[in-house]
């Protein structure tokens, strides 16, 4: 059996609820997702790479898939979301994500793979001390976040500050930007988390 259809059978088929809804808080625990296929325990401890059929997911909505036991959001950012990411350069620690908290495909502006610049694919736990972040996409006073927020996620445990990237602001606990995990695309719709694109392997 090749590597390839071996990775196939560790992997979890994730197909999104038809409404999916963001996990946040302290803690992880909403699932907006519905298992269609389970590891086995042996391959979950591994870190089994995770598809998911993002197709369903509507425009800024965070949908929040486990990957090594952590939680992954993925998002489908609108193009109002990526218009603000140019405008926060002097706001944010590492605003070229020079930390390396990505792979080298997502070291740009939004984070993403050239392929689909808008879908942004995170791990959920704050650079700080771990807690999950809170989604807070509303902009301005909406979000309770002040007139000027843009939209972008908020720690509760001690005050950390990420854009729509996940770029850490200035003067927050946090050092560093939200990590990215490998990804790949095995269509336009669905990627494997966990996995790098065949281009990226070396
Ligand atoms: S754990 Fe997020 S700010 Fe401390």
């Amino acid at each position: 059996m090749s590597d390839q259809n071996v990775n196939k059978g560790r992997r979890r088929m994730l197909t999104l609820a038809t409404s999916a809804v963001g996990a946040v808080g302290v803690g992880f625990m909403a699932t907006p997702f519905i298992l269609s296929m389970t590891p086995s325990a042996r391959a979950k401890a591994a870190g089994a790479p995770v598809e998911v059929d993002f197709s369903k997911l509507a425009e800024g909505v965070l949908l929040t898939i486990e990957w090594q036991g952590k939680p992954v959001w993925i998002v489908k950012r609108s193009d109002a979301m990526m218009d603000t990411l140019g405008t926060l350069t002097d706001l944010l620690a590492d605003p070229e994500s020079d930390v390396e908290q990505q792979p080298a495909y997502a070291k740009n502006q939004s984070r993403a793979q050239e392929k689909h610049p808008n879908l942004s694919v995170m791990v959920g736990l704050c650079t700080h001390l771990g807690c999950v972040p809170l989604e807070k996409f509303a902009i301005g006073p909406a979000s309770d976040m002040g007139d000027d927020w843009p939209g972008g996620y908020f720690c509760p445990c001690h005050g950390s500050k990420f854009d729509m990237a996940g770029r850490v602001y200035k003067n927050v606990p946090a050092p560093t930007n939200l990590p990215v995990p490998p990804f790949r695309f095995l269509s336009d719709t669905v990627i494997v988390v966990g996995e790098n694109p065949e281009e990226a392997k070396v």
